[in-house]
């Protein structure tokens, strides 16, 4: 789809992608499951390059689910190695280009050498202003949604939390980036529709679109396809279609003390926080939320 059919007024502020596919792509090819997930690589840096070129300030991709450590050791270890991979191939493109790298999810359970490089490539970019790439890596949306709970739970224990403080705005501040905006956009390729443990707690507004498009094929033209169909939807939080229309001249930019007024946390509310702003000393920092375990006795 032709890159001017975007408004550039309308851009999604946060795309995040199930990147779905890579196996079926593979095994139609009479390929090796592992094949799919190389053709993968290919398509993350197009999307990546894409949305740089396109201006959208937040891409969230889904690369590595904690269900997906229970996949045959292989297809891990192959998984681990493009990962490893794609960060030393990439990390220079990257950096070049004003892309600040993120990651989240139980982060300790990566193999060192990708943790490893994984917080070079956090530390190099921090500084980085032009768009946030954040990778959830052995990421579930349940295990993010707990693991803020038991934050909270510690905190009411400790005395530093009175438990009827705690509301939405409180919650999303315990979630692993609580400086970035919640989702516009989700992106699913592969054909199938589901949530798959992703963003749980952030997705609650976003626009869903789900393409046939395997993820090796995904280009910019596919992403290109998906702002323009969030585009032409009305995102009515809940409303009805008369208020959306009678409250805001946009149907992105509500007007304050309309009852479109966003929520903190929300997709239209501007983060008290730079969205591109690192959030802890060191990026895998057992101490940053979603990059330490409950078991080791961090504060995750
Ligand atoms: C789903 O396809 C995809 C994954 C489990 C991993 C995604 C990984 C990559 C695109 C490559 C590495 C990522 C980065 C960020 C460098 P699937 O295997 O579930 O496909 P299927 O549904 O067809 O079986």
């Amino acid at each position: 789809m032709p890159e001017r059919l975007i408004r550039a007024n309308a851009l999604p502020r946060h795309v995040a992608i199930i990147m779905d596919g890579n196996g079926r792509w593979a095994e139609r090819r009479g390929l090796d499951r592992n094949e799919g997930h190389r053709a993968g690589i290919a398509a993350v840096r197009a999307a990546v390059r894409a949305a740089h070129e396109l201006g959208i300030p937040q891409l969230t991709l889904y690369a590595f689910s904690t269900e997906n450590w229970s996949r045959p050791k292989l297809e891990v270890d192959a998984l681990m190695g493009l990962l490893d991979h794609y960060l030393e191939a990439e990390i220079e493109e990257i950096d070049r280009n004003g892309i600040q790298v993120r990651a989240m999810g139980r982060l300790e359970r990566l193999p060192r050498p990708v943790r490893a490089k994984l917080e070079r490539a956090i530390c190099r970019t921090r500084d980085n202003r032009e768009m946030v790439i954040l990778f959830a890596l052995s990421y579930g949306g349940r295990t993010e949604i707990v693991d803020a709970a038991r934050r909270i739970a510690r905190e009411v224990e400790q005395g530093k939390l009175d438990p009827e403080q705690v509301d939405e705005k409180i919650f999303s501040e315990y979630l692993y980036t609580p400086d970035l905006p919640d989702p516009d956009l989700l992106i699913r390729t592969g054909g199938e529709s589901r949530v798959s443990n992703f963003l749980l707690w952030q997705i609650a507004y976003a626009e869903i679109h789900v393409t046939d498009v395997m993820w090796p094929d995904f280009r910019k033209s596919d992403l290109v396809e998906a702002i323009v169909s969030y585009q032409n939807r009305e995102r009515r939080y809940g409303l009805i279609s008369a208020q959306v229309r009678g409250n805001r001249a946009s149907p992105l930019e509500p007007q304050a003390g309309s009852p479109l007024e966003p929520q903190a946390g929300s997709p239209l509310e501007p983060q008290a926080v730079s969205p591109l702003e690192p959030q802890a000393a060191s990026p895998l920092d057992p101490r940053a939320p979603g990059s330490a375990s409950p078991e080791d006795g961090n504060d995750a």
